[in-house]
């Protein structure tokens, strides 16, 4: 195994009994072409399993491609897989590669899998199964060389059973299966974890590495942590964020109150966070108006963790962005209105792979 497994493999930190399967697992199924899929709740670490699968395997140095499946619009996704050939549909001035073309010599990782609307699953089997794609507009074939792992914090099983996901596609996909454990199953590392990501979290913002002290690690250890490990991140981050200097504070309210309440922590929750908001209006001062409920569409519920949400957001924007302007980060700056050095920061941040690393013109969909 090259350095950069042995990295993407600490990067995964944890050294309970059902981490240390899933890293023996990795560096195992990494040798072969085999599809992999990755299961684990939301937050377990899925991505970071399936770029260490990537970096582990020969393929190192081609392309990760990350996809997520569920955000991609329905009547995209075949020029999104496939590419497609210029004039071929409204607005392609030029030949575009699709995620498989991009992926060429290196590991095309299918987020969200369990999204995939049932058409575009035909089409993916055919690909995996021929090892070859047709770009809209194309006559020709062209064989890509890419090795799948997908991850899912769906029950495929179930999805199967549901008629919502094909039989032969999980069959296909789950050829080799890796299940990233649940916090709440490996407790034991939370001590490291919670070391690991302040130490990055201090690292990225520029400031010393704040102190961790046996009462923070007390307190999470009783949180339900049911969001994972992205939960403990962003949790730590506000911290981090609202560290006055001398002690860590943590504020466990600002996740899902629900599960917080709930938890064994209640104890710790001073009133004031249990009153009500005082910018509240009272019931009694102000008549009720008409019911008007059935003209009122219903919000979308409000996200549990922001940050998540937003990192969400804006990761599928710059995915998009960078797809769209072929993977030439300038360019891509350019359209979301930043500077070169912004876009950058922003990549790095979000962990986002792009097939070239570097900012030239892109070698395999401007020629
Ligand atoms: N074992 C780990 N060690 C260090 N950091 C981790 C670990 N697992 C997850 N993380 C961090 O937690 C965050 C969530 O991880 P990741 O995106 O891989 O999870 P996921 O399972 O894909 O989550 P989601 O279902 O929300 O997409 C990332 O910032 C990642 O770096
Ligand atoms: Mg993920």
């Amino acid at each position: 195994m090259g350095s950069s497994g042995v990295a993407a493999l600490d990067r995964l930190v944890g050294d309970s009994d059902p981490m240390r399967l899933v890293k023996s697992r990795i560096a195992k199924v990494a040798r072969g072409m085999a599809p992999v899929l990755v299961r684990g709740e939301s937050g377990t670490g899925k991505e970071l399993v399936a770029r260490a699968v990537h970096a582990c395997s020969q393929r190192s140095d081609g392309p990760f491609v990350a996809v997520n499946c569920g955000a991609i619009p329905e009547n995209l996704l075949e020029a999104e897989f496939f590419g497609a050939k210029k004039g071929s549909y409204t607005g392609s001035s030029q030949d575009r590669d699709g995620y498989f073309q991009a992926a060429r010599s290196g590991t095309l990782f299918l987020d969200e899998i369990g999204d995939l609307p049932l058409a575009m699953q035909s089409k993916l089997l055919r690909a995996i199964q021929e090892r070859s794609v047709r770009s809209i507009g194309s006559t020709q074939e062209e064989a890509v060389d890419v090795r799948i792992v997908s991850a899912t914090h769906k029950d495929l099983h179930a999805e199967v059973q549901a008629g919502r996901f094909r039989q032969d596609l999980f069959y296909r996909l789950n050829v080799i299966e890796i299940a990233v454990p649940a916090l709440r199953d490996r407790r034991e590392d939370l001590p490291a974890l919670c070391a690991a990501l302040l130490a990055r979290i201090a690292q990225d913002g520029g400031l010393p590495v704040p102190h961790l002290s046996a009462e923070l690690l007390r307190r999470l250890a009783l949180h339900p942590l049911e969001g994972n490990v992205r939960e403990l991140e962003n949790l730590l981050h506000r911290a981090v964020a609202l560290n006055d200097g001398d002690e860590l504070h943590l504020d466990l309210m600002g996740g899902n109150v629900a599960t917080t309440m709930a938890a064994a922590d209640v104890a710790s929750v001073t009133p004031s966070q249990l009153a009500p908001r005082s910018d509240a209006p009272a019931s009694a001062t102000e008549p009720k108006p008409a019911p008007v409920a059935e003209f009122k569409p219903t919000p979308p519920p409000l996200p549990s963790d922001l940050q998540a949400y937003l990192d969400q957001q804006e990761r599928e924007i710059l995915v998009r962005a960078l797809h769209e302007s072929g993977f030439n980060r300038t360019a891509a700056a350019a359209r979301l209105g930043m500077s070169l050095r912004q876009i950058r920061y922003r990549i790095a941040r979000l962990g986002i792979t792009t097939p070239n690393g570097d900012d030239g013109a892109s070698s395999h969909v401007d020629d």
